[in-house]
């Protein structure tokens, strides 16, 4: 374990890179927006520079943000995007497009052998509880007893992979032979008031909702299109939206009660 700000250079002998580094949820991302775009451009740079070097596998986590606030819906592959340049979630959106930018300029100019998958939204046991996005919010609301909060009216859509079926996605992408992109999502889409409604009927039917207004250039609709995942990779999901909260509940209730007591 090396701890390091992928912004500045780093000289490792490996294999493969993972190149997760990058803060994801957008309390995080754009509490230093300068920061995450940094660390999308210098950091996707530095990495590649390594992978460069040492002759290594390069792996981008990019992301469905890369499609923007989608009009084609369910957004495969091809579709490229409506993402505001000069919005709240560029640093983070047209960060990623510019990671993919120099990947394939790397993989065209330097022969640097990249795979570059586009993550859907994903969660699971161990996340943090400020981490701030709409999954583990909610858990963590209804679980101390606290109103849920909605953005908006709450019938935006966004489709959840739980973290083990997305792990699998990286690694077959990563050890396969095709470059991406590719997206790495679970299809089932869910209005973010039907997730409130399963996760206060799983942990808390009392659990109220409260509502809030919808941040600037939230997309509308999300959902992966995953004919490539299955045909190019033979993934896809296994675990479900209700088998995948029950686990992550019951690893959120565990761990509060430890900090409780
Ligand atoms: N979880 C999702 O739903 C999702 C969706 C799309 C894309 N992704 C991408 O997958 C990757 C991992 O996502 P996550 O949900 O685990 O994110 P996270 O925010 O929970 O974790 C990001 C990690 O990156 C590290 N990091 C940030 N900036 C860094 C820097 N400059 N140098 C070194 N480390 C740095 C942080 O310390 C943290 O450990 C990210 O690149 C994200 O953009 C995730």
């Amino acid at each position: 374990m090396i701890r390091h700000d992928i912004t500045e250079p780093i000289r490792l002998e490996v294999d493969q890179i993972y190149h997760l580094a990058c803060p994801a949820s957008p309390v995080h991302y754009q509490y230093n927006p300068v920061k995450t775009i940094k660390t999308n451009v210098m950091g996707t740079l530095n990495m590649l520079g390594l992978a460069k070097r040492v002759n290594a596998r390069f792996l981008l986590a990019s992301t469905s943000e890369v499609y923007g606030d989608p009009d084609v819906h369910p957004q495969p592959e091809e579709y490229r995007g409506n993402v505001n340049c000069i919005g709240i979630r560029s640093c983070y959106d047209e960060g990623k497009r510019v990671a993919e930018t120099l990947a394939f300029d790397y993989h065209r100019q330097n022969n640097v052998d990249i795979r570059v998958m586009r993550i859907f939204n994903t969660y699971g046991p161990r996340m943090f509880e400020n981490d701030g996005r709409v999954v583990s919010n909610f858990i963590v609301q209804a679980l101390q007893g606290t109103p849920l909060t909605v953005y908006g009216d709450g019938s935006q859509t966004r489709s959840f992979c739980y973290v083990a079926d997305l792990v699998e996605g990286m690694m077959r992408l990563m050890n396969g032979e095709h470059m991406g992109p590719i997206n790495i999502g679970n299809p089932g889409e869910y209005t973010i008031l039907q997730l409130a409604e399963t996760i206060q009927k799983m942990i808390n039917p009392d659990a109220q909702l409260t509502y809030k207004p919808l941040p600037q250039d939230d997309p509308k609709q999300r959902q992966p299109d995953i004919t490539k995942a299955k045909n190019l990779l033979g993934w896809q999901p296994t675990i479900n939206l209700e088998e995948g909260l029950k686990m992550t509940i019951e690893d959120f209730r565990s761990r509060m009660e430890a900090e409780e007591s």
